[in-house]
């Protein structure tokens, strides 16, 4: 796909996106009180500034592990096929986990790796997405946690990616394409 030229608007503040994390690790602390080891499972590659964010908010035992699913690649919009790419290190069987999910647009990412996850018979499992946009589901699925509800725009940073780039972004913007 050709690269066009863009900006990217501030949209969501690293300030902002810390709060909303402690807020969140209070909730799940919570949910998860008095469990053994929780497994916390970042789907990659999209989750690792935010799965690394929140397991250092949570005052709970804690494993990590990740799934990768297969990719947009450089497109914008959502193949709906989704292929495990890599898949759990760990046994989850009978264990308490939390799926960690950067964004879910159409859902079916998500929905197809909790139907993975929980037929290997969990005891808990429950999900976390930083960014939700209703508008674009496709998929019967919402998290159990939220961070943000968004509109339908396309956004990149804080593990979120353009064509592979803009991941290292503190925060999340809105990219805006602008004429060459
Ligand atoms: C993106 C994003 C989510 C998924 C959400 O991942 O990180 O995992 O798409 O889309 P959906 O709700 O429509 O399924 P992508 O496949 O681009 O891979 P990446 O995480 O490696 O960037």
């Amino acid at each position: 796909m050709p690269q066009h030229a863009y900006v990217i608007d501030k949209m969501i503040s690293a300030k902002s996106i810390a709060a909303r994390i402690e807020a969140l690790s209070h909730e799940i602390e919570a949910e998860f009180a008095g469990t053994q080891k929780l497994v916390v499972v970042g789907l990659l590659r999209g989750s690792f500034i935010f799965i690394a964010d929140l397991v250092r908010e949570l005052d709970l035992p804690v494993e990590v592990d990740f799934v990768e699913t297969s990719s947009y690649g450089n497109a914008m919009e959502s193949s709906r096929e989704v292929r495990i790419l890599k898949d759990l290190r760990g046994d989850i069987e009978g264990r308490d986990v939390l799926v960690v999910e950067d964004i879910v647009d159409t859902g079916h990412t998500l929905f197809h790796v909790l139907h993975l996850l929980q037929s290997r018979r969990p005891h808990k499992l429950r999900t976390i997405a930083l960014l939700d946009k209703p508008s674009r589901r496709e998929a019967d699925i919402r998290a159990d946690w939220i961070g943000f509800e968004i509109p339908d725009e396309f956004v990149v940073g804080y593990g979120i990616d353009y064509a592979q780039r803009n991941r290292n972004l503190p925060y999340i913007g809105k990219v805006r394409f602008v004429q060459d």
